[in-house]
């Protein structure tokens, strides 16, 4: 067996072909080029492309990330569900910047964007509690996301417990539970290209003014 490191080196990486990325004409806001690039991610069947990494700091200012699943666009906001009692819900309690980053390898796209979350009101955040799935809502509803599992048995068990709540009154919430909006300040469009001439386009916002650049790859 090879050493790690040339095994890693061989992996090919934006290989390509990738679609066309026209910088003329671009939308004056980026959550038009993001629900282009979403569509497209979509249409080319990448895998799993509402899947994004939040990246949060803690009171320390120490990094931390983690993948969740993209439940919303709208303009200047991109929303995540969470519960408030997670390690991620104490983070974005004390410092509510963030960074949300997509990664749709078969089509070469990464979107980056820096913003700041906040809680949705109550009923907005049940409303996404009842959408997902029995299975999700009956592991939301123990609770116990993100402490310590002693032994394995503890989960079987409250899982049965909860989805038997799940059963007997599907309309059970966990109060937790948010939904989140990210507004964001800044919004980075980057397009792979096989001969590393790769586009880079990055959105500001100033007030409710957008405003963009090329930047160097
Ligand atoms: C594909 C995928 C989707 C996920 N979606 C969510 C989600 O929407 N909400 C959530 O709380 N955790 C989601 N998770 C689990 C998180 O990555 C994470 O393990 C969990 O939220 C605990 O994070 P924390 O300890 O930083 O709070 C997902 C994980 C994966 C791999």
């Amino acid at each position: 067996m090879k050493p790690i490191k040339d095994i890693l080196r061989n992996l090919k990486s934006l290989a390509g072909p990738f679609p066309d990325f026209y910088t003329k004409d671009l939308p004056h806001n980026p959550s038009d080029l993001f629900m282009e690039w979403l569509k497209a991610s979509i249409e080319e069947g990448v895998h799993e492309p509402h899947t994004m990494t939040l990246s949060t700091v803690d009171e320390v200012g120490a990094a931390d990330a983690r993948v969740l699943i993209l439940k919303d666009v709208t303009r200047n906001r991109w929303y995540f569900a969470t519960s408030t009692t997670t390690r991620k819900g104490r983070q974005l309690k004390s410092y509510p910047n963030v960074a949300l980053t997509f990664y749709w390898s078969e089509i070469g796209r990464q979107v980056r964007i820096r913003g700041v979350a906040s809680e949705m009101e109550a009923e907005t955040s049940s409303k996404d509690f009842l959408e997902r799935s029995s299975g999700a809502r009956a592991l939301a509803l123990i609770g116990n996301q993100s402490k310590e599992l002693k032994v394995r048995e503890d989960l079987d068990e409250a899982l049965l417990k909860t989805k038997e709540l799940v059963k007997q009154a599907p309309d059970t919430v966990n109060p937790n539970w948010k939904l989140y909006a990210v507004h964001a300040n800044e919004v980075e469009f980057w397009q792979g290209d096989p001969e590393r001439k790769h586009i880079r386009v990055q959105y500001q916002r100033h007030g409710e003014r957008w405003g963009y650049r090329l930047l160097w790859p």
